[in-house]
């Protein structure tokens, strides 16, 4: 069965490496600003991730949490419409982790593509560890633990989510066969009330007897109008009413998220290792620089000289950047050697530092009172680590580990 009710759950991480920069922002944060108007969200800052491959340098986790932090905020990732939180204060993904490493075969995650990638990329550090070789499983429970329905990555983390899946069904086969669920059940169906219990009961009857659908569709209908249950109460009942094989752990869906090709200014790839990046809150004096001196198409040496869009660094930035019109000027312009490189940068550098003004706005107070950073993490800690309790209570007494 699928996770459909928790289909309107999100979650997502990122590690704290510092400072966001535009391919960060343009590949995933700006799409987290618009998730948490469409799904209830769970962000966090994926502190044991960081330390998977950085464990050799920790002295700066902090102060990169915090900066990133405040560009989630100063991006309008506001807590006020989801929740933003420190996976290492919330012990339970931790928890899981454990848990779910005793179900997951070595092999599975020796096939993961990005082990073996990332094992050559990042070649100036010791990545034979054990924490590193499981770091989808920790994943996994960062995923599982919130029961989310979507999860928003970029086509190289598919792979993650997939094996997530793959987790979640095997530990849901090894273990949704017990029933010590049943009080949390009995305590659900106590919160709804007596007339509606029974027509479920009669549902289910139906639907483990005869596997009538539409009995099963109607009760789950009427479980969804019980505003007064819980989501996790909610997720019991529908596990109740199909019996059988329990689903502890709902599997996720991959919500693909577009990823630009965001150009850094030697023409590069924009990335934090290779030193060429233009972050969420650049000084304006310095955007302007860093723009100023990027690299553009190499055929155009002098100004009379003409180029092509394609070749050039910067117009993948105006592509982002700049309404039709003014991309057209610029094709156009460059093409027939009209405009200059520098005139061709100027509505592009005006685009980005408008769009850094209201970046730079909401960053401030947190500037100026750190504090509230910290309450906002702190706060949203709490919050998610109520969600993961509930699940990881349920995936003990499903092991049998709960001793109550
Ligand atoms: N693995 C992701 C990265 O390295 C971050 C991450 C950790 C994440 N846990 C997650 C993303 C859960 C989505 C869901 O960038
Ligand atoms: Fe790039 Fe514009 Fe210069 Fe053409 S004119 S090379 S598009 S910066």
């Amino acid at each position: 069965m699928s996770s459909f009710e928790f289909d309107n759950r999100v979650v997502s991480g990122m590690r704290p490496t510092g400072k966001i920069h535009l391919a960060n922002y343009h590949g995933a944060l700006k799409n987290w600003t618009k998730l948490q108007h469409e799904y209830e969200c769970f962000f966090f800052v994926a502190d044991y991730h960081a330390l998977t491959t950085g464990y050799g340098d920790t002295s700066r986790i902090d102060e990169y949490a915090f900066d990133m932090v405040v560009d989630w905020l100063a991006a309008g990732v506001s807590p006020n419409s989801c929740t933003i939180f420190t996976q290492s204060r919330v012990p339970e993904h931790a928890e899981l982790h454990v848990i779910l490493s005793m179900i997951t075969p070595v092999s599975w995650l020796e096939r993961v593509p990005t082990y073996k990638d990332m094992m050559n990329r990042l070649n100036d550090r010791d990545l034979n560890t054990y924490g590193f070789l499981g770091y989808p499983v920790l994943q996994s429970s960062d995923i599982l633990m919130y029961r989310a329905g979507k999860v928003p990555v970029g086509a190289d983390q598919e792979s993650h989510v997939e094996l997530c899946r793959e987790i979640a069904r095997r530990f849901n086969h090894l273990f949704g066969k017990q029933t010590k669920f049943d009080t949390k059940v009995e305590e659900a169906l106590g919160r709804i009330d007596k007339k509606a219990s029974r027509r479920l009961d009669k549902a289910r009857r139906e639907y483990a007897e005869n596997g009538d659908m539409d009995s099963l569709e109607r009760a789950r209908a009427l479980l969804l109008e019980q505003q007064q249950l819980s989501i996790n109460d909610r997720e019991r009942l529908f596990g109740y009413l199909e019996g059988g094989g329990r689903i502890i752990l709902p599997e996720p869906q991959t919500l693909l998220t577009e990823t630009p090709v965001v150009t850094g200014l030697d023409g590069e790839k924009m990335s934090k290792s290779y030193n060429n990046t233009i972050s969420l809150r650049e000084e304006p004096k310095e955007l302007e620089q860093k723009i100023r001196t990027m690299q553009t198409d190499p055929a155009r040496v002098r100004r009379t000289d003409p180029g092509d869009p394609a070749k050039c660094p910067v117009y993948s930035l105006h592509k982002l950047y700049l309404e039709q019109d003014q991309l057209d000027w610029a094709a156009n312009g460059c093409k027939s050697a009209s405009i200059g490189c520098v005139e061709c940068k100027g509505p592009l550098i005006e685009a980005i530092s408008n769009e850094q003004k209201q970046f730079h706005e909401r960053a401030r107070p947190f500037l100026e009172e750190p504090h509230l950073v910290r309450n906002i993490l702190t706060e949203g800690s709490e919050n998610a680590r109520a969600e993961a309790k509930e699940t990881l209570e349920d995936v003990k007494a499903a092991v049998g580990i709960s001793y109550r």
